[in-house]
């Protein structure tokens, strides 16, 4: 009998599968990271081949490790870094760039140009999005313009775009050999092409990125009972001899392998996990970057104050629930920045216990605006800065300075999330790898003003995915059912008086003007 579900989590440093079972516990996991291509300040690349070959590999090796196959599996989500843009040659299946990934600001000119005159505000109404180049549009339409061929081959339906939901989806159900090219509308409203209310490709966008229509792939739910298109016998999901699953519900879809149920962005998926199935219930998840969703149920509420509007979920057969969304781009990154640029920590673990040497910041704050500044500012024109150096500064406040940039950016993002929605966060729930550092959560707590709750799975994104191939499979019954999983392991409380919070927030709002005007 199959019971379990498995969670294919691509994300921007690694890739990993996981295997839940009917509790939501982890049964099976393996994760390979890949390599970060930076040809120049401020581009950032994946090899989508690698992408492909991990997942192929993580995908087996989780399951010969922990004695599984296959047919234990009634289904898979996919669950994956957003807006990071594929152009590949569907004859071939090879990418003709490489991915050009979220953090990646090469299309700052065009986006810029956008940001400026009336079509910047005709984006807003459709998308949810703010011009920016973190969304997919322009990274595509950069990719024709700038890759020897491509346009033509766009013209000649030899060019397929996807987010890397879609790139997987593809090679999982066959590649070149009649792969389908579909995402979901998670994914596809960052892309910067999908009306947000008719959940379509919108004609008036695609003119101004000069992208085809025929590259696009098709929009589907994020689940599908029955799988989104057979699995193919070539890829890691294939059953042994050709098998059929036995399946507890409607997910086995006979044709011998795994079938993919459910695609979510990562953060979407990450909001299922933390089961916010409510209006009102937000989560934020400390990453690379940090996002926190809140759910708005099945209204977009437009944003005033710099959040994005965004699909939450559209579970199959059910209309869309909307989000709003803090995307911050540098949060854990920052600590690696710490790690791999200045040498000053072993491994995240250090950042902690060396911030914890100071008593404070000593006065200096640090806004790691690497990759100019997300919400709520939306400053492609800021860089990183260091301010309120003084000969007392050591490594210790440069380190704890980092953690509380993590929890003023989010401080900045609860706040103007309040402006939109006129939610009072009562609790923070929390996830990510970063929650596991009990000063920065303790941090987040104090500059917050609000409670902070970390749930006993944190590996939420994962499960999220897990559960929403399993609530289309039947192994889950409904969404009640799911919350029913959800308990606290940790809960950090404010110390700080109102007083101190004021005054250091007063100092973070100064410093972040001064990254200001660093690119033309
Ligand atoms: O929007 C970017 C986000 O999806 C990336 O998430 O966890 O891969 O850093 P993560």
């Amino acid at each position: 009998m199959a019971d379990f579900v498995g969670a294919l989590d691509q994300g921007t440093t690694s890739t990993r599968f996981m295997v839940f079972d009917h509790s939501g516990a982890v049964v099976a996991r393996h994760q390979l990271e890949h390599r970060q291509i930076l040809p120049r300040p401020g581009w950032v690349e994946h090899d989508p081949a690698e992408i492909w070959e991990n997942t192929r590999t993580v995908i087996q090796t989780a399951l010969a490790t922990a004695g599984l196959s296959t047919t234990d599996l009634q289904a898979i989500g996919i669950t994956n870094q957003r807006e990071t843009t594929v152009v590949w040659d569907p004859r071939t299946g090879h990418p003709l760039h490489n991915a050009i990934v979220w953090q990646d600001t090469r299309t700052d000119q065009i986006t810029t140009a956008l940001q400026h005159d009336s079509r910047g505000q005709m984006i807003r109404d459709r998308t949810g999005l703010p011009p920016a180049t973190y969304f997919s549009a322009a990274k595509a339409q950069w990719i024709l313009d700038n890759t020897p061929g491509a346009r033509q081959a766009a013209h000649h339906g030899h060019a397929l775009m996807g987010t890397i939901d879609t790139w997987l989806l593809w090679n999982l159900t066959g590649g070149p050999h009649g792969g389908v090219h579909l995402t979901d509308p998670t994914n596809a409203s960052r892309t910067m092409l999908m009306d947000l209310h008719t959940l379509t490709w919108d004609p008036e966008l695609l003119d101004i990125f000069t992208l085809p229509a025929t590259m696009l792939p098709a929009i589907g739910p994020s689940t599908q009972p029955g799988g989104y298109g057979p699995t193919h016998p070539d890829t890691p999901l294939a059953h042994p001899n050709g098998t059929t699953t036995a399946s507890t519900g409607t997910g086995g879809s006979g044709t011998g392998g795994v079938p993919v149920t459910a695609i979510l962005g990562d953060q979407q998926a990450a909001t299922v996990g933390q089961v916010c199935f409510a209006p009102g219930e937000a989560k934020n998840t400390y990453g690379t970057g940090n996002f926190l969703l809140l759910n708005t149920g099945h209204q977009p509420v437009t944003s005033h104050a710099g959040m994005l509007t965004t699909v939450c979920y559209q579970l199959a057969g059910q209309p869309p629930v909307y989000a709003l969304e803090g995307s911050i781009a540098v949060t854990g990154s920052a600590v690696q920045w710490l790690r791999d640029q200045l040498g000053l920590i072993t491994d995240a673990a250090h950042s902690e216990t060396l911030a914890r040497q100071a008593g404070d910041n000593g006065g200096i704050y640090f806004v790691p605006a690497f990759s100019g500044l997300f919400a709520p500012y939306w400053r492609a024109d800021a860089r990183g800065a260091i301010v309120g150096l003084s000969r007392h500064t050591t490594a210790a406040h440069l380190a704890r300075a980092t953690l509380e940039a993590i929890c003023y950016q989010t401080r900045d993002v609860v706040e103007a999330m309040h402006h939109d929605s006129g939610v009072t966060l009562e609790v923070l729930k929390v996830d990510g790898g970063v929650t596991t550092n009990h000063l920065c959560m303790q941090l987040q707590a104090d500059i917050l003003g609000v409670p902070v709750s970390r749930p006993t799975i944190t590996e939420t994104t994962a499960l999220g995915a897990a559960y929403a191939a399993g609530l289309a499979t039947g192994l889950w019954h409904d969404t009640d059912e799911l919350r029913t999983h959800w308990h606290q392991d940790h809960r950090w409380e404010p110390t700080w008086t109102p007083r101190q919070r004021d005054h250091a927030y007063t100092g973070w709002k100064k410093a972040v003007e001064r990254t200001y005007g660093w690119i033309d």
